[in-house]
């Protein structure tokens, strides 16, 4: 890898954050001849492209189903180029932002480095929709955008007799054509490629038993909190939300101030954030044992609920990846059992493909984590890194001890925690690849990871921690243990201490 073979034309998938860091990272190299950024949204923003229609995903909710099922490949046209009838098939590309969603991550870790957020430390979800928006065109990547244009199909091709490089990739895309009403499909072909297609996409719904003929008996009572966009709808209505994350507390507390009150809240797993009882207006269950044909809902602790209105599931996403052909490429590229992507390093490249990155996967840092994976792999696409990656052994070894402890730990493999020092591992790995680009100025430089960042991930909270021992402020931000140092003029974001880091 890296200075073996020859990279000169890149594609990169998706135009979120990741895609945007990417884009600038292989741009300031000044080494390739052809950049292009495939998204099949109206424009870069990604996860922070707020929806106002949610669309139609509680139609297509099927508990326990991986993304495998519901979200499968398009069938491709024999021939192409092609123009055929617009597809119908969902494919989940709407966001799960809401109306009253603000960023929990401070802005200087959530912006790249080389530019700041219109303001901060917390804001409002348009803001870092405008900042990727921005990113692109400050860095003269915007030309390289193809808009409303999704990737379909990923497939590697035969080994080129050109001496030095590695078999290409061949991306089968489709764009829909507002004008023909139809569906434009065509081919183009790549030395390398980087995913950076984000994971909150396809909503999780565990299997739980009666769920499935509960929903069919009861249409347009159990939902997901994609499709949540404010807590009108649910005026008056007794709610039972289901996940107790970021998603599952946000909503449980917008839905105080229009539901039925208590609103009940099933939680697997008790928050960091929570208190010993519930705060005012909230009731705690444990996870749903069953669905009973008549509508009620059992819990495991035997206690039930009748005749609930609303459900709905703050259970997460899981990646897909549709337009992997695992055919063609001769391996899955998500372990769904392990939830990992197969044959990795280092969460950013891959042992068999030298010429396949993925940007944006672990929970690290957010945006600026994703700063140092695009620049490790513009500088090894370019040939210009300053560390080679190890021995394919030695990359193996990194999964399968990995995997094997974060099994242990019941931790996720791409999950990389702050507090145990290992983000800092993490990001310095991908340092030591990227090194400093060119004397003349070419490549972007890996940021410090400053003092002052550090600083503000450790120590700002979107959320005011909780002042007394009544189930904490059931917000994010700060556990009992936390110290409240101080806030903002108006009171909704908050300092605490070192202990209650979370994200
Ligand atoms: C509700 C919610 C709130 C969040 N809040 C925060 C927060 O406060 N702070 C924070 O740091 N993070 C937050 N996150 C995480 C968020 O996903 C990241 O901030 C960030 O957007 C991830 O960037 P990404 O580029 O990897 O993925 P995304 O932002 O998801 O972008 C991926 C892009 O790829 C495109 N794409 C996918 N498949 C294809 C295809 N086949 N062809 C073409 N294009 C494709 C998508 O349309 C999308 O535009 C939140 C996530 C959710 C769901
Ligand atoms: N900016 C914001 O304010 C904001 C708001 C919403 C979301 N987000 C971000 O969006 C991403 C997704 O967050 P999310 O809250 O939607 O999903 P998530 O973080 O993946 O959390 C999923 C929740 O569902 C629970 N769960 C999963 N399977 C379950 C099962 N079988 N039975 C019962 N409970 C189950 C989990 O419990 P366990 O804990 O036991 O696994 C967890 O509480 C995160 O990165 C988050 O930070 C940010």
């Amino acid at each position: 890898m890296g200075g073996q073979k020859i990279i000169k034309s890149v594609a990169i998938i998706g135009a979120g954050p990741a895609g945007a860091v990417t884009a600038a990272a292989f741009e300031a190299e000044k080494y390739f001849d052809h950049i292009r950024v495939f998204e099949r949204r109206e424009t870069a923003g990604g996860t922070w492209i707020y929806d106002r229609d949610p669309g139609s995903v509680p139609l297509h909710l099927r508990p326990g189903k991986l993304p495998l099922d519901i979200d499968p490949p398009l069938d491709l046209p024999d021939r192409l180029p092609a123009i055929t009838a617009p597809s119908q098939q969902e494919r989940f590309s709407k966001t799960p932002v809401y109306e009253s969603l603000m960023t929990n991550v401070p802005d200087i870790a959530m912006s790249f480095s080389d530019l700041k957020f219109a303001y901060g430390p917390f804001a409002p979800h348009y803001i870092p929709r405008q900042y990727v928006e921005n990113y692109f065109s400050s860095h003269h990547a915007d030309d390289f955008l193809v808009l409303n244009t999704t990737v379909e199909d990923l497939s590697r091709q035969p080994p080129t007799a050109t001496a030095g490089r590695s078999p290409p990739w061949k991306l089968t895309l489709r764009q829909y054509d507002p004008l023909r009403k139809a569906d434009v499909w065509w081919e183009e072909t790549f030395d390398a490629v980087v995913l950076a297609n984000g994971h909150y996409s396809v909503p999780y719904v565990p299997r739980v038993k009666g769920l499935d003929e509960y929903i069919q008996r009861f249409p347009g009572r159990v939902t997901h909190s994609k499709p949540y966009r404010s807590p009108l709808p649910y005026s008056g209505k007794k709610v039972l939300v289901i996940g107790n994350s970021a998603s599952g507390i946000d909503i449980t507390k917008e839905l105080l101030g229009s539901a039925q009150l208590p609103v009940y809240q099933s939680r697997r797993s008790k928050s960091r954030w929570d208190g010993d009882t519930a705060p005012d207006g909230i009731e705690w269950k444990p996870i749903i044992e069953e669905y009973r044909s008549d509508g009620r809902i059992v819990f495991a602790d035997g206690t039930y609920l009748d005749d609930v209105d609303h459900v709905i599931y703050c259970t997460g996403y899981l990646p897909s990846f549709p337009f992997w052909n695992e055919k063609a490429n001769g391996r899955p590229l998500w372990d769904y059992a392990s939830q990992k992507i197969v044959k990795g390093y280092w969460h950013t490249f891959f042992q068999d493909f030298e010429n396949l990155g993925i940007v944006g996967l672990p929970r690290a840092l957010t945006f600026r984590s994703f700063e140092y994976q695009a620049i490790a792999l513009a500088r090894l696409f370019s040939g210009r890194a300053s560390a080679q990656l190890p021995q394919v052994q030695e990359q193996e070894r990194w999964e399968r001890e990995r995997e094997a402890r974060t099994k242990r730990d019941r931790k996720r493999f791409h999950d990389i925690p702050w507090e145990t020092g290992e983000n800092l591992k993490y990001l310095g790995g991908l340092f030591d690849i990227a090194g400093l680009g060119t004397l003349t100025g070419e490549g972007m430089i890996p940021p410090v990871l400053s003092k002052e960042l550090i600083w503000a991930y450790e120590n700002l909270r979107r959320y005011k921690p909780p002042t007394n021992d009544k189930g904490g402020d059931h917000s994010r931000g700060g556990s009992k243990a936390s110290e409240q140092k101080g806030e903002d003029e108006d009171g909704d974001w908050a300092m605490v201490g070192p202990d209650s880091i979370s994200l």
